[in-house]
């Protein structure tokens, strides 16, 4: 018998002929995924020069692997991408260079490195589980459910990093971010083309929203700072006050920790929220790969003491999560700047040429995939053959590989399994929803999904036994 055809959502058809000019310039800051032509999907690398630079976008594994690993040190980020990430994660480590940014690493991958995680789990189940209690108080509402994984992310965050209910600030904090991306966050040509100590014409307008957001983040320290001390470090936030420098012994200067905790605070939502969002919009549209999750989380105990131990029998939960990742993957291009001529691959790279590696086009290339552009967790099962190395990027590689990507999965997969155990979620409308790529890879429009409580749900994080102790005030 056939096995029925693949779901394949909907994607920004990408144009014919490589953007130009003003029309390039437009697509980075509205839409960066219409940047790559049809042939890009199916090249190893593609050139192209622009306003006097040469832009490579790299698709060989093995180039990729030189750039991001063999000569990291060769490259560093962008003065477009520092003018853009800078007024809201400051000098923290997705930033900082140099021997900077290896005392920064050093002291901020313990705290999120695997043997924390079964502690991370904790959080997360206990904030998934008050998410489900507060979605089952109002089922089968229309529900623009990106909001509310934005907000479920917070509150993880919040509460695993720093042991702060995010209730107090969350609203702000959201309107703040969001207000940036709309408004700064998307490169001119100027932020392109002057170099870094050089304003730009936008860059006053960043320092205003930079002095803006750090004094909020100082707020928010100061309200962690209130809490009383523990003996021991508690969480992320403990241990970054904690660290000295194994050298000269100093501590992070308060601006330093402010930096640090606004740059995990940002890089560690909105990341998950999207990868959360994404998830859930391929299994509402896909309802028989949603049935196949279903069973698999049915009855499974997945509260905080035993969610830990549960990820373990979810392969496909956990498959799901990778196949959004591929084909939604949050930070959707990753860029440097050949400090000196180098050549990766087959491809010579000049000195000052800026080198994209997307994961978008990488995930979807046509020589690297199977049904590229079709969802099918099943590759990722465990006893799927591994994808080609270096071909499925969602989370970097390298020395700079994201310190968060074991947090960022263990999250996704406890939310999401808790999610579809609780409730049949079910799509409010049939227009498609188009991925847009500003900052992260964002839905184009606030899509609403509807959340039915699932029948026949004995597990202990069924929505509507939630439901029956569910408190309006819960949310
Ligand atoms: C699905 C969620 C996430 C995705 C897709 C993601 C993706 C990435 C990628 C691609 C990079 C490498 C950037 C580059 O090489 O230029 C990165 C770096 C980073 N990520 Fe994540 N991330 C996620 C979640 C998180 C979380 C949860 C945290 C914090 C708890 C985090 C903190 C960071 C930091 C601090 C860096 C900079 C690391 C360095 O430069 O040494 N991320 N992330």
């Amino acid at each position: 018998m056939l096995a029925p055809p693949l779901f394949v959502p909907p994607r920004p058809e990408p144009p014919a002929t490589a953007p130009h000019g003003r029309e390039f310039l437009r697509l980075v800051r509205t839409n960066a995924l219409r940047m790559w032509p049809v042939q890009a999907y199916e090249q190893d690398a593609y050139q192209q020069g622009l306003f006097g630079l040469k832009w490579t976008l790299l698709n060989d594994p093995e180039a990729i692997h030189h750039v991001l690993v063999e000569n990291a040190a060769g490259y560093r980020r962008t003065a477009a991408t520092i003018r853009v990430l800078r007024p809201i994660v400051g000098n923290g480590l997705l930033l900082s260079e140099g021997e900077t940014w290896k005392h920064q690493r050093r002291t901020i991958a313990p705290a999120l490195a695997p043997r924390v995680l079964p502690v991370l789990a904790r959080h997360i189940a206990a904030a998934a589980r008050e998410a489900v209690k507060a979605l089952a108080a109002q089922p089968d509402q229309p529900l623009p459910i990106v909001l509310a994984m934005q907000q479920l992310a917070l509150d993880i965050a919040g509460r695993s990093m720093f042991s702060l209910a995010t209730r107090a600030f969350g609203a702000e904090m959201r309107g703040l971010i969001t207000w940036f991306g709309m408004n700064l966050a998307g490169p001119r040509l100027l932020d392109m083309a002057l170099p870094i100590w050089m304003p730009s014409p936008r860059d006053f307008r960043r320092r205003r929203f930079q002095a803006r957001w750090m004094a909020f983040i100082d707020r928010i320290i100061a309200a962690r700072l209130a809490e009383p001390p523990a003996a021991q470090p508690r969480d992320l936030f403990d241990l970054l006050r904690a660290a000295r420098d194994p050298e000269t012994g100093a501590a992070f200067a308060p601006a330093q920790l402010r930096d640090q905790v606004a740059t995990m605070i940002v890089a560690g939502h909105e990341t998950t929220a999207t990868t959360l969002f994404w998830s859930l919009y391929l299994l509402a549209a896909d309802t028989a790969e949603q049935a196949r999750l279903a069973a698999e989380v049915r009855g499974v105990d997945l509260g905080p003491d035993a969610a830990w131990d549960a990820i373990a029998r979810l392969p496909r939960t956990r498959a799901v999560v990778n196949e959004a990742l591929r084909l939604y993957p949050p930070a959707f291009t990753i860029v440097r700047q050949a400090i000196a001529r180098d050549r990766a691959g087959a491809t010579d790279i000049p000195r000052g040429g800026i080198v994209m590696i997307s994961p978008w086009v990488l995930h979807r290339h046509r020589r690297l995939w199977r049904d590229p552009d079709a969802f099918d967790p099943a590759r990722f099962l465990p006893e799927a053959p591994q994808p080609a190395r270096f071909a499925y990027l969602p989370f970097g590689a390298g020395p700079r590989v994201c310190v968060g990507a074991q947090f960022a999965l263990t999250e996704a997969a406890i939310v999401l399994a808790t999610l579809v155990q609780a409730f049949d979620i079910v799509l409010d409308d049939l227009e498609p929803v188009l991925p847009v790529g500003v900052v992260t890879l964002q839905p184009n429009r606030l899509t609403t999904f509807r959340l039915r409580p699932r029948a026949g749900q004995p597990g202990r994080g069924a929505g509507r036994e939630l439901a029956a102790d569910a408190h309006p005030s819960a949310a």
